[in-house]
């Protein structure tokens, strides 16, 4: 029966006091009351719903980041779910995300409203990958992240589950993601009094906004104690604006300290040895570590080269003292992956992201809900060419890509596998090869520096 193959969870967004920084309460928008969201775990091609129910004081909306999901539960950026209080009617709700006279424009075809709560229905007829949940409000979605409103969704198959990877307790998904407190504890963030969208303020956030402390699911620099042992490591950069390369100090002897075993969308064909990663907003580096590769005792530290001070430390693993037996290896091969032949695509089309104070653009357009940068055909093979004069992780939704060539080169160290988030650096130029299948409807491609998205470096795409 249809129940049977449904799991169904029920959300209540709401604000919560957190003790992120010892002994000071910071107020968090949350999903459930945490920070993470709470971890939803489904089977591949069991349908998960979830409702959303909002008792925040603004409008939110809700996306699954890498889920293969139909538009109507895509969490379109328009597509509110409104205060259960009644504190907004749609006059409001709109004039918030026009932004005023400088804000985007939109007109009230595009927005689609819900009072109090929402369904999502996710068929996640998708391999298995480390997906995440987080708010998509139009302009909002930058404020909504940083104040708390991001979760964890993984995804399980039978093909992943015969691998003897390591599991249960030693399989850690790990969100890391930089904030600013204030001196009383509460998350500091600049646009929540729209300063993003004010001429000459945006300046000031060319790169995004970037925080000083480092958050490891929600803990400031946090001491994991692990036995010496593999450990299976869902690395997810949940930073608004901020890139990392991530390594261990010490580095095992032999280097190599990362084994990645997955990325965006789901296994790795082979694994990919790396010293280092760079990860890039809503990047996900699926890895294993041989903690038994350090003498016991051993406190290893997660550091970022690309960050300084407070920003170059992540958190830091303690290796236990005995030598437990391992059950688990990383086999030579972990999956099966269809390759996309970018010679068979029927077409190829160009996406310029160009940042400046004049606006956040992809092919000089500023996002306006409605309006197609593009209409693929369901099921067609294409291959799209992204371009920046800047820095940025570039995002589909609906389907995963690979990437095809970097700079007319091969693919770099970290575009490997079925990817949704591709990081360019200024003056770049990646082709991906993709095909859109399944549901035709309108679909977002957008910067996910969060603060360029919503400087509406955003467009709709529309499959049919
Ligand atoms: Cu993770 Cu359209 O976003
Ligand atoms: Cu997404
Ligand atoms: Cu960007």
């Amino acid at each position: 029966s249809a129940a049977s193959t449904t799991d169904t969870y029920e959300i209540t967004q709401r604000a919560a006091d957190l003790e992120i920084l010892p002994g000071l309460k910071t107020r968090a928008w949350t999903y459930g009351g945490s920070f993470p969201g709470p971890t939803i775990v489904s089977q591949s091609g069991r349908r998960t719903v979830v409702k959303h129910r909002n008792e925040l004081d603004q409008p939110v909306v809700v996306h699954l980041h890498g889920g293969h999901t139909p538009a109507a539960s895509d969490g379109y950026p328009t597509s509110l779910i409104l205060p259960a209080s009644g504190a907004y009617d749609q006059q409001r709700a709109m004039s918030d995300m026009a932004g005023g006279e400088h804000g985007m424009s939109m007109d009230h075809g595009a927005m689609d409203l819900a009072e109090g709560s929402r369904t999502y229905t996710y068929p996640l007829d998708q391999r298995a990958a480390t997906l995440w949940y987080h708010d998509h409000r139009m302009g909002y979605t930058g404020t909504s992240v940083w104040m708390g409103l991001a979760g964890f969704h993984l995804v399980h198959d039978d093909e992943e589950e015969r691998l003897p990877l390591p599991r249960a307790e030693r399989d850690l998904p790990l969100m890391i993601a930089d904030r600013s407190f204030a001196a009383d504890g509460s998350f500091q963030y600049p646009s929540l009094d729209r300063e993003l969208h004010t001429p000459g303020v945006t300046e000031s956030y060319m790169n995004g906004v970037l925080g000083d402390v480092v958050l490891v699911n929600g803990a400031p620099w946090p001491v994991h104690g692990v036995e010496r042992l593999r450990y299976r490591l869902r690395l997810l950069n949940a930073s608004n604006a901020r890139l990392y390369k991530l390594e261990l100090d010490p580095q095992p002897e032999g280097g190599d300290a990362f084994v990645q075993i997955g990325s965006d969308g789901g296994l790795l064909a082979r694994p990919v040895r790396h010293d280092s990663l760079e990860i890039a907003p809503a990047e996900r580096f699926d890895v294993v570590v041989d903690f038994s590769r350090y003498r016991p005792g051993t406190k290893v530290r997660l550091v970022n080269r690309f960050g300084d001070g407070s920003t170059a430390e992540v958190m830091r693993f303690d290796v236990g003292s005995g030598s437990p037996k391992d059950g688990t290896t990383v086999p030579d091969r972990l999956a099966d992956v269809a390759r996309l032949d970018p010679h068979r695509a029927a077409v190829t089309r160009d996406f310029h992201f160009r940042g400046s104070s004049d606006g956040w653009t992809i092919n000089g357009e500023e996002f306006r809900p409605g309006r197609a940068l593009a209409r693929p055909r369901l099921g067609q093979t294409e291959v799209w060419r992204f371009t920046t004069n800047f820095h940025h992780p570039v995002h589909l939704h609906l389907d995963h890509f690979q990437v095809v060539s970097r700079n007319n080169r091969a693919p770099g160290a970290f575009d490997h596998g079925w990817k949704d988030t591709v990081d360019l650096r200024p003056a770049e130029a990646v082709e991906v090869v993709t095909r859109f299948t399944d549901y035709p409807g309108t679909f977002m491609i957008h910067c996910h520096n969060l603060e360029h998205e919503d400087m509406a470096m955003m467009g709709d795409f529309v499959t049919e």
